[in-house]
């Protein structure tokens, strides 16, 4: 399947009130031992439902789009699982890499990162500098807590010699800092919880929670949580 393609054109648009949304893709799991499947099976299946997803909410008008792909506590998963996961990135960047003119995203990686291989490394380098002027920036979430990213960010500023720090200035030292705040985080799989994911980002978020397992989510899902959005009041603690 190409990446990014052009989805239908009757899908309702977002505007300036809805710039950024965030996935906690579950369910990969329990999606292919529905189908008496390996669970890397589902994995597969997910990694195209988020391209899937991601060209869906680029068509729709989202200048963000974050995704939750491999937690810091992912690793204590089988080494399988684990090199499954980290092998349907690699495939992903690489066709990033062939492919990146065809569409108009760029991908931002956010986590720690350090920690991958040499090889993968240098494939989020390269595939980090590829469409800088893109309307939607893609935010990869691998390696990644938000308990770490707030305990980086601080030692970060601590090493800027900081006494005193803002609000802004904790934002400015996120991972998240170019897309800023997540208007709405959804989670699929039916668990009802952020499992550490955009901590700081999320503090007025809309939540949305689906039942339905990640591989199974459609651009009309989506379009469904962009109407919910819109009937929603956000009142930002005013009233
Ligand atoms: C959670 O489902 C999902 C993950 C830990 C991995 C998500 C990874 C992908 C969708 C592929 C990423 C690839 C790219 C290219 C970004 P789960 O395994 O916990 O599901 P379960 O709750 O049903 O067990």
């Amino acid at each position: 399947m190409p990446l990014f393609t052009k989805n239908r054109a009757d899908a309702p648009k977002v505007d300036e009130r809805f710039r950024h949304i965030a996935f906690i893709m579950d369910g990969n799991g329990r999606w292919a031992k529905k189908r008496g499947m390996p669970r890397e099976y589902g994995h597969k299946a997910g990694a195209e439902t988020f391209r899937r997803i991601c060209s869906h909410c680029h068509d729709v008008g989202f200048k963000a789009v974050t995704v939750y792909a491999f937690s810091t506590e992912n690793w204590k998963r089988p080494k399988p699982e684990v090199d499954a996961i980290m092998g349907l990135l690699d495939s992903f960047l690489d066709e990033l890499m062939r492919d990146y003119e065809k569409y108009d995203n760029r991908i931002r990686f956010i986590g720690d990162t350090s920690v991958l291989t040499p090889e993968l490394k240098e494939k989020i380098a390269n595939a980090e500098m590829l469409n800088p002027q893109a309307d939607t920036t893609i935010n990869i979430a691998i390696n990644y807590g938000g308990r770490a990213e707030l305990v980086r960010a601080f030692q970060n500023l601590a090493a800027e010699g900081r006494t005193s720090v803002t609000e802004e200035d904790i934002s400015g030292a996120l991972y998240t800092r170019e897309s800023g705040d997540p208007d709405m985080i959804v989670r699929t799989g039916g668990d009802l919880r952020i499992s550490n994911f955009l901590l700081w980002q999320a503090a007025y978020a809309e939540l949305y929670f689906t039942d339905k397992l990640w591989p199974d989510l459609t651009p009309a899902d989506v379009d469904d949580m962009i109407r919910d959005f819109y009937s929603r009041k956000r009142r930002y603690g005013g009233l």
